[in-house]
């Protein structure tokens, strides 16, 4: 018999890097591999990198040094952000055997077989900033996933002082509507019941092309797919939530859940400013106000970075005092690190990790108090779950408006069920299946 060659993979960062890895990954199965855990001996590794901060970066190399030590034959193939911006670093790593940045995806199979044949060190990175074609790359089939990732698009043209994504993934590229809708009609019609929309900045698109626009996309999803069931936007900026996105929504609420990430970023507006986003403080609570009147139960959760540049503690006290009032169902607190390229690293004013580890912790603890108060509203209603696990009979899920829920239960992975929330809880909250 002949011995199946095996296949493992990494994705650190975002979720359109793990979109990425999974397409790849088909590829690969589709011709004949055996997709193995990433702890298992594997004749390929495939590991995605980030760079959005300088943790990310040692995580990527920590990873990468992981995957040599696994598997010491393996083809270990690199690609992402980190390797798009820093492949000198990658190439000292012993063992790496392909190195792309954020383009030629398409290519790494073949590039792949090419190397199993002819072992030798290949790297493929270009200047990507030029770039204005959406590089097209397709996960035929999510194997056993209630939710369904699908990139719509590639890229941000922002320039956020702060950020280095525009350098790592170049400008705003969109996927062709009829991929979009291709993909999404493919899952839809194996029962897939959410799908959610990712891209790095993902209400830019259209931007790119004719007459063409995120609005129109969804509503193009909802004519177009019969079978489709719920959408949810990985994120969206502040600046690209228009009244005719929030009227959709409002005309389609059984296609929409009820969750916006809306990144904040900075607290203040001096903070904002000097990051270089193009709203204010008072612009976000007025949006927040206007999204909340139309949909009471929403759950809008946001990113914020702490120990910016300048931030001092009466900024941080600011900062804390704005986001109570604004009040979200969940944070995703980042440390603020120094990236290179960008515009902030040369400002002054840098905050210590010791401040900043400190500031970080009172952030989460408001975190924590935040988002038990958003899920306390639903004590004793009832809400749906769509079950993503069965664990001998514990089931587990997301609601629409993102309330992690888990509740005792026999129904499989993918089922739509009503359940009384009886404990909201951080992060976990428990129900009971709602009995008519
Ligand atoms: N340092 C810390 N966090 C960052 N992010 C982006 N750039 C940086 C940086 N230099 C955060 C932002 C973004 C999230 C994905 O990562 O909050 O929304
Ligand atoms: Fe990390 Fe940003 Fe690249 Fe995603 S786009 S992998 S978050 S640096």
């Amino acid at each position: 018999m002949v011995k199946m060659m095996r296949i493992s993979y990494y994705s650190l960062g975002c979720k359109v890097n793990l979109y990425e890895c999974e397409a790849i990954i088909q590829q690969f199965v589709k011709n004949g591999f055996e997709l193995v855990n990433f702890h298992e001996i594997a004749d390929v590794v495939l590991i995605n990198t980030c760079s959005i901060t300088e943790v990310s970066d040692a995580k990527s190399r920590k990873i990468i040094r992981q995957a040599t030590r696994i598997s010491p034959y393996a083809i270990v193939a690199v690609m992402g952000c980190y390797a798009q911006l820093n492949p000198e670093e990658i190439k000292k790593i012993p063992g790496v055997d392909l190195l792309i940045g954020t383009q030629y995806r398409h290519q790494v199979y073949d590039m792949v077989m090419e190397l199993l044949k002819n072992r030798h060190f290949m790297m493929k990175i270009d200047e990507i900033s030029h770039l204005k074609i959406y590089e097209e790359l397709k996960v035929l089939r999510y194997t056993n996933k209630t939710r369904g990732f699908v990139k719509i698009e590639d890229g941000c043209d922002n320039f956020c002082s702060y950020c280095t994504i525009p350098y790592a993934r170049g400008r705003v590229r969109s996927r062709q509507p009829h991929d979009v809708i291709d993909e999404i009609r493919t899952l839809s019609d194996e029962g897939m019941k959410e799908i959610v929309l990712t891209g790095i900045n993902t209400g830019c698109y259209g931007r790119d092309l004719d007459h063409y626009s995120f609005v129109q996309l969804l509503n193009d999803l909802i004519e177009q797919v019969p079978s489709l069931g719920r959408l949810r936007i990985s994120s969206i900026e502040l600046t690209e939530i228009t009244d005719e996105l929030l009227d959709l929504i409002k005309r389609y609420p059984n296609h929409f859940c009820m969750h916006l990430h809306i990144p904040l970023q900075g607290g203040i507006d001096s903070t904002l400013e000097r990051m270089n986003r193009k709203y204010r403080i008072i612009d976000f609570e007025e949006r927040l106000k206007n999204i909340r009147t139309l949909f009471p139960m929403i759950n809008i959760t946001t990113d914020i970075m702490i120990g910016f540049n300048g931030e001092s503690d009466e900024d941080f006290l600011e900062t804390c005092n704005n986001i109570f009032r604004l009040g979200f169902g969940e944070m995703h607190v980042f440390p603020y690190s120094r990236r290179p390229l960008t515009k902030a690293y040369h400002f002054p004013d840098i905050i210590s990790e010791v401040v900043k580890k400190d500031r970080v912790k009172q952030m989460l603890a408001i975190n924590q108090m935040m988002g038990l108060a958003y899920r306390m509203q639903f004590k004793g209603k009832i809400v749906s779950l769509l079950v993503e696990k069965n664990d001998n009979g514990i089931l587990f899920g997301h609601t629409s408006n993102y309330i992690e829920v888990e509740v005792k239960g026999n129904l499989s992975p993918n089922t739509e069920v009503d359940v009384v929330l009886t404990d909201p809880g951080y992060p976990i909250s428990k129900g009971v299946i709602h009995e008519f």
